[in-house]
């Protein structure tokens, strides 16, 4: 490998302080100082506060749920749409109050949008209540910065591009005890023309496998069920290394774990995926039979301005492979509408390769201009077209959820069982295999056990059945 490997403890120095720091917190005032942590944007982000969330109660700090009891707030922020980055400037205004009531409370933004140059230089300009900025790169020395920001209260801002360091051996505070995310690799090197992840999150490096199959093996272990594999582009595993190591290989060690559990793992980019990941999904037992595509668009010619390098006919052709090496494949997929110069030409071939396919989810999103990509420069569509497009494109999609939800009624399904459905005692709900939602009467099931329901009815968003118990 040539990534640079740093391990936690080489911020021992830090933590040490750190630890002391909250041990006379607590001789002094009979408690632990308490953290609030909140995330905006995907999983990959989500595994980044368990990190953070990780590193604190490491420290000797106690988790809270109340924003206004805590000593360090941190926010984990997103910048892959403008109405993402809106929200975290929403909650920076909402922050200003806290400060006020409480100045020794340390204000935190981490994430993707803080590596973006124009944002944490207007911050650093106009939010003086903020005390530490750090990008995803910068999430190793978290416990170096917050010391500084704590001792010195010197305000800190740390947003270099570190590419080519991979951060091991963080403590990791889950949210789950049955669920967890495991990242293969980060950063991304596709530089799709919308898109701004590669700017903040850097150049593409994987974990070592060894590191990666242990961490499975004792999730395994300590009782974890579902475990998804994070990585912006998974198929291009060890692509940055010498080794022999690929995502298939990977998937086949993981499947070989002894252990009660499943695989999952996001995304897959199909300019890479594999006839031979394919095989592999089909061929291992513990790896979900479920593949998230993201195809964002039908049109080969918005494909290629997209830069996405494959066609529609190749992704077509891939997803009928998998279909058929996978009977009971489950398929959801990213898509994009509005993106510039699209016609409703192009639309159109968009809403016929929904037609075709038979996605059981999708996650559609209106097209968001992100300065510095080049499809900001392009000819934008207009906002209300876009807004047309996008609900015609959802209704049809509904429409083919339901559809496919239907296939489910009269069968058997294995499911995860999450616990109570929201605002709802009297029913429970779970994840078959493929993630599509089961809601059945609520019986005697801890969440995290698996069990089997008879599927009765299907809507667009899950389906409803009975346990047998
Ligand atoms: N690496 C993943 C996607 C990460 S971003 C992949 O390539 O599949 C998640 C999704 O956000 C993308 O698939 C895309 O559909 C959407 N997205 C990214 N940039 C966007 C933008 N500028 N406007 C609207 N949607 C965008
Ligand atoms: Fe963005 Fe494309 Fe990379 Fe996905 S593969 S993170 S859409 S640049
Ligand atoms: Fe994820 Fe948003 Fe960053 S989608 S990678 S948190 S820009």
């Amino acid at each position: 490998m040539k990534n640079d490997l740093i391990l936690y403890a080489s911020q021992n120095e830090y933590i040490d302080k750190l630890r002391g720091f909250t041990y006379s917190y607590f001789s002094e005032k009979g408690c632990k100082p308490k953290f609030f942590t909140f995330t905006f944007g995907c999983q990959q982000n989500e595994s980044d506060t368990e990190k953070i969330n990780g590193m604190l109660s490491d420290m000797g700090y106690e988790q809270t749920y109340c924003r206004e009891e805590a000593d360090i707030i941190l926010y984990n922020t997103c910048a892959v749409r403008d109405h993402a980055e809106q929200r975290v400037m929403g909650t920076i205004g909402s922050l200003v109050g806290i400060k006020r009531e409480n100045p020794s409370v340390i204000i935190c933004f981490c994430g993707c949008m803080m590596q973006r140059p124009e944002v944490s230089e207007e911050l650093k300009k106009k939010y003086k209540h903020i005390d530490l900025v750090f990008g995803p790169q910068a999430i190793g020395r978290f416990p170096e910065n917050l010391y500084k920001a704590i001792s010195d209260r010197e305000r800190i801002f740390d947003v270099k591009n570190e590419d080519g360091t991979i951060v091991e051996e963080i403590p990791v505070k889950r949210a789950s005890d049955y669920k967890a995310w495991v990242s293969v690799m980060y950063g991304c090197n596709n530089f799709c023309s919308y898109c701004i992840v590669p700017y903040v999150r850097g150049r593409e490096r994987s974990r070592p496998p060894e590191t990666i199959l242990s961490e499975v093996e004792s999730l395994v272990d300590s009782g974890y069920k579902d475990i998804t594999l994070l990585g912006q582009n998974v198929n291009s595993y060890c692509n940055d290394s010498d080794s022999d190591w690929n995502f298939a290989k990977l998937l086949r060690e993981i499947s070989s774990i002894d252990g009660d559990f499943r695989i999952r793992f996001m995304t897959s980019h199909p300019k890479d995926a594999t006839k031979e990941l394919i095989n592999t999904v089909a061929e291992c037992n513990k790896v979900c039979k479920h593949l998230h595509l993201p195809f964002q668009s039908g049109s080969d010619r918005i494909l290629s301005l997209m830069n996405r390098k494959y066609t529609r006919d190749k992704y077509i052709s891939l997803v009928n492979y998998a279909k058929s090496v996978i009977p009971d494949l489950v398929l959801t997929s990213d898509v994009i509408v509005g993106f510039p110069t699209e016609t409703e030409e192009d639309f159109q071939q968009t809403l016929s390769l929904v037609n075709e396919i038979d996605f059981q989810g999708l996650y559609t999103f209106i097209y968001s201009v992100r300065n510095g990509t080049p499809a900001a420069k392009m000819e934008q569509v207009e906002d209300f077209v876009k807004h047309e497009r996008f609900n015609r494109l959802c209704e049809l999609q509904n429409h083919k959820a339901t559809e496919f939800n239907k296939r489910y009624i009269g069968k058997t399904v294995k499911v995860l069982v999450d616990g109570h459905m929201a605002n709802n005692d009297s029913m429970m709900t779970g994840r078959t295999d493929g993630n599509v939602i089961v809601n059945f009467p609520s019986c005697n099931v801890d969440p995290g056990s698996f069990l089997f329901v008879n599927v009765d009815r299907a809507l667009n968003w899950a389906v409803f059945g009975n346990a047998i118990i």
